[in-house]
């Protein structure tokens, strides 16, 4: 991979990267054209990152779908699909090995809920760029927390990578795009979108001059009363997931359980 990617840097090329744990769907394929616009060569990883779950049981369950991921790839004219096996990235052991870690934003909220998480995250992105060698790579903002930490590594590291994001892709009823929608039971599916519904509303009262804590606890509410295990529903600053700052850019994030289904979701504030 990095041989190739070499050879294309050397021609002028400008390469394009979208990381993914596969089981793709529009969400993914639609990095993936956003890279093809912006980049000469586009490069799409598929590696289920043992590292960075923190149950081993969502490990296992994690869909793998390569064949039909590779055809999906090809169909769009992906130029690599980097499939590395888990022996090429951790060769000796997960254990004692180098990483990379964004401190306090990998602690709040996803980070608090799954710990390790964010951790096992940017160790692998991390090692994903230095052989895929991108000059801009594309990430969702369905990983809002995901996407700005990722931001943060390549900043305060001095990767010579564009991170660029794109808006969340979504069912007709407005559930976010996800591997892990699959293992949505009939009645566990239409209670899923509930949670961006909720969190709509949540933002758009937050616009209006709610006050944060009271939002959230309503917001709790409502996504238990309709039949989830919620985790945490979160107004935040868009920009460092701080306490909410009066004019700036702010987002509600919310994260909850359906049976052993996790779903996490975010909407902007406007
Ligand atoms: P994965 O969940 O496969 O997601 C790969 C990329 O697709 C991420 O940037 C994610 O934000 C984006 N994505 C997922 N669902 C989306 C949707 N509905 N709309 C738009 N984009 C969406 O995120 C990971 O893998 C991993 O953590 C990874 C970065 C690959 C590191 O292992």
């Amino acid at each position: 991979m990095q041989g190739r990617s070499r050879l294309w840097t050397q021609a002028g090329l400008r390469i394009g990267f979208v990381p993914t744990m596969g089981n793709l769907h529009a969400g993914h394929l639609d990095l993936v054209r956003a890279a093809r616009r912006i980049a000469d060569r586009v490069v799409v990883s598929i590696f289920v990152n043992p590292l960075q779950f923190d149950e081993a049981a969502d490990f296992a369950a994690y869909p793998r779908t390569l064949e039909a991921d590779l055809a999906q790839l090809e169909a769009l004219g992906v130029d690599a699909a980097f499939v590395p096996a888990e022996s090429t990235l951790y060769p000796r052991s997960r254990e004692g090995i180098a990483f990379v870690e964004v401190p306090e934003l990998s602690d709040v909220l996803e980070g608090a809920h799954r710990p390790g998480h964010f951790r096992g995250v940017t160790t692998v992105v991390a090692k994903l760029f230095h052989l895929v060698g991108p000059d801009v790579a594309v990430f969702g903002e369905k990983d809002f927390q995901q996407l700005l930490i990722v931001r943060r590594m390549v900043a305060d590291l001095d990767f010579p990578i564009e991170i660029v994001a794109r808006p969340t892709v979504r069912e007709p009823d407005g559930l976010a795009m996800s591997s892990r929608n699959r293992r949505l039971d009939a009645q566990q599916r239409a209670i899923a979108p509930a949670l961006y519904r909720v969190l709509r509303e949540t933002a758009e009262a937050a616009g209006a001059g709610g006050e944060p804590d009271e939002l959230e606890r309503n917001a709790m509410d409502r996504l238990a009363d309709a039949g989830f295990r919620p985790e945490y529903v979160a107004v935040r600053s868009a920009e460092d997931l701080g306490p909410p700052r009066a004019g700036e850019p702010r987002v509600v994030l919310g994260a909850a359980r359906l049976g052993d289904v996790r779903l996490i979701d975010n909407v902007r504030i406007s």
